[in-house]
């Protein structure tokens, strides 16, 4: 079964309430009946409530950006998949490189708010990539390599039906340097190969494999249309509702 695509925004720290429902005001228009491919938001925590208010009834759901792995306690600052939940948020964001470079996020604690969001019924969006050291020292299969094993440690094919990968080269956000379709369809072979070690053909088959960096409504359809790209995770260019339906509609 061909695999469907998701095209998921994540605004990082950008955007009010208010300015969250503008943006809905003018993208849910020009995506509505878009039924081809999975649509998500991810704004801040601030305006969860709001894009969830805004995007009721649509085709687009709601997504967090990170998720503790404890479901209450003193963790100044953490929210938890319940309180996700109780929002009718249905996506997550985990070990996004701006988590791991900038606040010390680790492949275990990945694995715990990965854990924690597949275990709360989310669909966790898991990202994992090189920075450019890497790359260009050829470790680049082994550094995803890690972070997959790593990630999905303990975790079973049963419980990691909503698991999806993205696959983010940190050279490539927010540069303007976009992989090319091949060099990012090499990356999620790897990530592929990977997953089938740790859950089989079958789960590995159906796995969707996001790719993030860049993206932008002139690169998305020849990323599109690499078989081993499932999707796109957006950063500057899904802020403005014009440009994130031009992704959408690659
Ligand atoms: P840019 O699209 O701004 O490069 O960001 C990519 C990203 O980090 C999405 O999570």
């Amino acid at each position: 079964m061909p695999r469907k695509k998701l095209i998921a925004a994540n605004w990082k720290m950008y955007k009010t309430p208010e300015q969250t429902l503008a943006f809905f005001r003018d993208f849910l228009p020009l995506v509505s009946g878009h039924r081809r491919d999975e649509i998500v938001v991810c704004p801040p925590y601030t305006d969860l409530a709001a894009a969830v208010e805004a995007a009721k009834a649509s085709n687009v759901a709601v997504g967090g950006q990170n998720v503790h792995w404890k479901d209450e306690g003193a963790f100044t600052g953490e929210i938890s998949a319940s309180m996700l939940l109780a929002l009718n948020v249905t996506h997550v964001i985990v070990g996004h490189s701006e988590r791991r470079q900038y606040f010390c996020e680790t492949d275990d604690t990945v694995s715990l708010r990965l854990k924690a969001a597949l275990e709360a019924g989310l669909t966790p969006i898991c990202c994992v990539g090189e920075v450019l050291e890497e790359r260009e020292a050829g470790l680049t299969d082994d550094v995803l390599r890690r972070q997959c094993v790593r990630a999905f440690h303990s975790v079973s094919a049963k419980k990691a039906a909503k698991l999806v990968v993205a696959y983010e080269p940190v050279w490539a956000i927010g540069t303007g340097k976009t992989a090319t379709p091949e060099l990012a369809a090499e990356a999620h072979a790897v990530i592929r190969r990977e997953a089938t070690e740790i859950f089989g053909e079958a789960f590995a088959s159906s796995l969707r494999i996001l790719y993030g960096g860049s993206v932008k409504p002139e690169n998305a359809s020849a990323l599109m249309a690499e078989e081993e790209i499932d999707g796109a995770l957006v950063g500057g260019a899904s802020l403005d509702p014009k440009s994130f339906a031009g992704i959408v509609k690659y």
